[in-house]
């Protein structure tokens, strides 16, 4: 693996951001290509650096917002039955917080509403902001209030003069997408009501390094959040990090709070946290070497694997065509030789070729028509599901393929 290379600008401080991991030209990870039409997928070169000065994990370079987040991104929030439980439990858990007449609730990235559904059944003044116009159209079928377009500073003005100002301005999966994100935080101190808190959950940088999980670096990934990264880019906006809370979706997450500096206090866990990053050497270089060496070591045994299967004469389907399956796939070089098919229950990829890769991704009722000999778990962060779900795969034989924290079977 090339590593260590280039510098660029951090875009939170404007420190340098050093080079650690590079994962080559890859395509747009949720571009899923219509068949017959494998050509012009748009390439960018991925690579993950650190910053010198703030910490901040973050891409190399930035892919426009517009070529990811647009009327067809096909990713369905509701397409997990464990995430619609964990969103309908925190609305329950933020609403009890609302203690006001009439209190706001806005969401960054609503997606299909999968969150904000909660709050419209109640009645709850809320509003979602959502460029991906298909999705956009989605929540808004649930009785969702939607803003079909990108959250920033200007829109954050616009909702503030047209609604008042938020109790709590919520994000899942989406803060760590945004490479604009001063914009973002100046739009959250903007439009957050004195005493409103700004929630977010994103991928724990702790738990990428100590799973291996590579295939969290994509396109939509740009950031890679710690507690000392967060506390410190907090602070340049007059915000403090007052809660951390460790969830287990999506393979790891932080569950941020912030609020206005000095409205609340800290709590312990975002002071063991922290002293935790440092003791690890979260973001040392030496820690960023080695997760660079267990990546490469990952992609040589993966393929060896793979190679094997095939000459054996075994039969192997992926399961999940998720976006993290792109940097996957590509750094690794699989195509459809190796992984003949995905199967994935999001309608907006069936019946489409993986970006990159050109494998085909089918219905799930493909997977079980014959159950091929071995399965690669590409949405490995839904694993407790997948795997109670199809516990016939496994009953008749077959065997899961793993990739994080190491290649192995199950
Ligand atoms: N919150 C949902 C969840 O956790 O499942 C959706 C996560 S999805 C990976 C990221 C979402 O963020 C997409 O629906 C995308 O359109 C949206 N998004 C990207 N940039 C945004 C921005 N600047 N403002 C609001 N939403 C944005
Ligand atoms: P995610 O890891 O980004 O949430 O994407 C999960 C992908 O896996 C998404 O395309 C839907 C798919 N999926 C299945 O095919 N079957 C399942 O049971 C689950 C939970 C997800
Ligand atoms: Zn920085």
């Amino acid at each position: 693996m090339d590593t260590g290379r280039k510098n660029s600008v951090c875009h939170v401080c404007a420190g340098v951001v050093r080079e650690f991991a590079d994962f080559g030209s890859q395509p747009l990870s949720d571009a899923f290509l219509p068949p017959g039409d494998p050509a012009g997928d748009f390439r960018f070169r991925l690579a993950v650096g650190v910053c010198g000065s703030c910490t901040m994990v973050q891409l190399m370079s930035e892919v426009p917002r517009d070529r990811m987040f647009h009327h067809d991104y096909p990713y369905l929030s509701s397409g997990s039955q464990f995430m619609r439980e964990h969103f309908a439990t925190l609305a329950a858990r933020l609403r009890q917080d609302l203690t006001g007449p009439a209190p706001f609730v806005v969401e960054i990235g609503c997606n299909d509403g999968v969150m904000l559904e909660s709050f419209a059944a109640e009645g709850i003044h809320h509003l979602g902001v959502e460029p991906s116009g298909g999705v956009a159209q989605l929540a808004a079928a649930k009785g969702v209030q939607v803003r079909n377009t990108f959250f920033d500073e200007p829109t954050a003005a616009e909702i503030l003069a047209e609604h008042g100002p938020a109790d709590v301005v919520f994000a899942a999966n989406t803060l760590c997408h945004i490479p604009y994100i001063g914009s973002i935080l100046r739009g959250v101190a903007t439009l957050l009501s004195p005493g409103g808190i700004f929630v977010f959950e994103d991928p724990y940088f702790a738990d990428i390094v100590e799973r291996n999980s590579f295939d969290q670096i994509y396109d939509e990934h740009f950031f890679f959040f710690t507690v000392r990264s967060v506390q410190h880019m907090a602070l340049l906006h007059g915000l403090e990090l007052v809660d951390a809370e460790r969830l287990t979706v999506h393979g790891g997450e932080l569950r941020y709070t912030l609020a206005r500096k000095g409205t609340r206090p800290v709590s312990p866990a975002v002071t063991a946290l922290a002293a935790e990053e440092e003791l690890s050497g979260l973001t040392s270089a030496e820690t960023l070497a080695r997760f660079a060496s267990n990546v490469a070591r990952i992609r040589t045994d993966l393929v060896e694997l793979l190679r094997s299967l095939r000459a054996e004469g075994k039969t192997v389907a992926g399961y999940g065509a998720t976006a993290k399956s792109a940097t996957v796939l590509n750094f690794c070089g699989i195509g459809p030789d190796l992984v003949p098919f995905i199967s994935d229950t999001s309608v907006t990829k069936q019946g489409r070729l993986t970006p990159g890769s050109h494998i085909p991704v089918r219905p799930p009722d493909a997977f079980a028509d014959p159950y091929p000999d071995y399965a690669v778990l590409f949405a490995w962060n839904h694993a407790d599901e997948i795997l109670a779900k199809e516990i016939g795969f496994r009953e008749s034989g077959g065997r899961w393929i793993r990739y994080v924290p190491d290649v192995h079977i199950v």
